[in-house]
């Protein structure tokens, strides 16, 4: 980080600027946060990685991932936070730390299955407000713009077509997985069907959301637009009221 750069992390940490990224899955908001968070030195919170967790204590369980009452029951007996790294969020699930088990293909699932619920969400937000109420965060998921922060400083919701994204999951994960690429590109589908139409706070842009399409960017060049986003709304922040 150069001193400009440094400047600008203090000055947006000092504003307690808060950023909202969200979009369907593979769509590139994981390394758009984290180099938001790096550029302008602000707290990166993976949402997703929340129901992922609670997904794994529900897979651990006997409760079945259709059963709303009981996977209440389930969240009032579970403790979730989430630590900051410095590539990936830290997930402790009850004080164990799980962040190694959460990225495999059923608690992708499952993940995607628990997070209909609304007593589920209602829990999930009411966390993630609080994690985020110190400012000076970019908070990646699905409803941050709309439903955890609908006064978000910045939102961005970020889209590319599914073959891109799925081609992209592919491609992270790498030969010695044994899939096809038309399985992943399936799996998105279905994920994004679920995520897009359940009747709690569906993936969505928020009405004051910018929307960038990755299909035809590079991941850099969708990093560079979230930059000058971002400092756009630190210069807007910045200029003197004309009242
Ligand atoms: O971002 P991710 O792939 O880690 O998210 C896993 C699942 O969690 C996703 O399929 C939907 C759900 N999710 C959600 O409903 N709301 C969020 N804010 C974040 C994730």
């Amino acid at each position: 980080m150069n001193a400009d750069e440094s400047a600008l992390g203090s000055l947006a940490a000092s504003r307690k600027i808060i950023v909202a990224i969200d979009g369907p899955a593979g769509a590139g908001k994981s390394t758009v946060a984290r180099h938001l968070a790096q550029h302008f030195g602000l707290l990166n919170l993976e949402t997703g990685a929340m129901y992922r967790a609670f997904a794994l204590k529900a897979l651990r369980s006997d409760v079945p991932l259709d059963d709303s009452k009981g996977l209440e029951t389930l969240a009032a007996d579970t403790t979730i936070r989430l630590e900051t790294g410095e590539e990936e969020n830290r997930v402790l699930l009850d004080g164990e730390d799980v962040t190694g088990l959460l990225r495999n293909q059923i608690v992708t699932d499952a993940a995607s299955r628990v997070s209909v619920f609304p007593a589920i969400r209602a829990w999930m937000v009411r966390l993630q407000q609080e994690l985020g109420a110190v400012g000076g965060v970019v908070m990646e998921g699905r409803d941050i713009g709309t439903v955890v922060f609908p006064h978000a400083d910045a939102k961005i919701f970020l889209d590319a077509a599914p073959e891109v994204r799925g081609m992209r999951r592919f491609d992270q994960l790498g030969p010695k997985v044994a899939v096809q690429p038309e399985d992943v590109i399936r799996d998105l589908r279905a994920r994004d069907q679920r995520d897009r139409n359940r009747a709690d706070s569906p993936l969505k842009p928020a009405e004051d959301a910018v929307l960038l399409d990755s299909t035809n960017m590079t991941l850099d060049e969708v990093v560079k637009a979230a930059e000058d986003l971002v400092a756009a709304k630190l210069a807007q922040q910045d200029a003197p009221d004309p009242h």
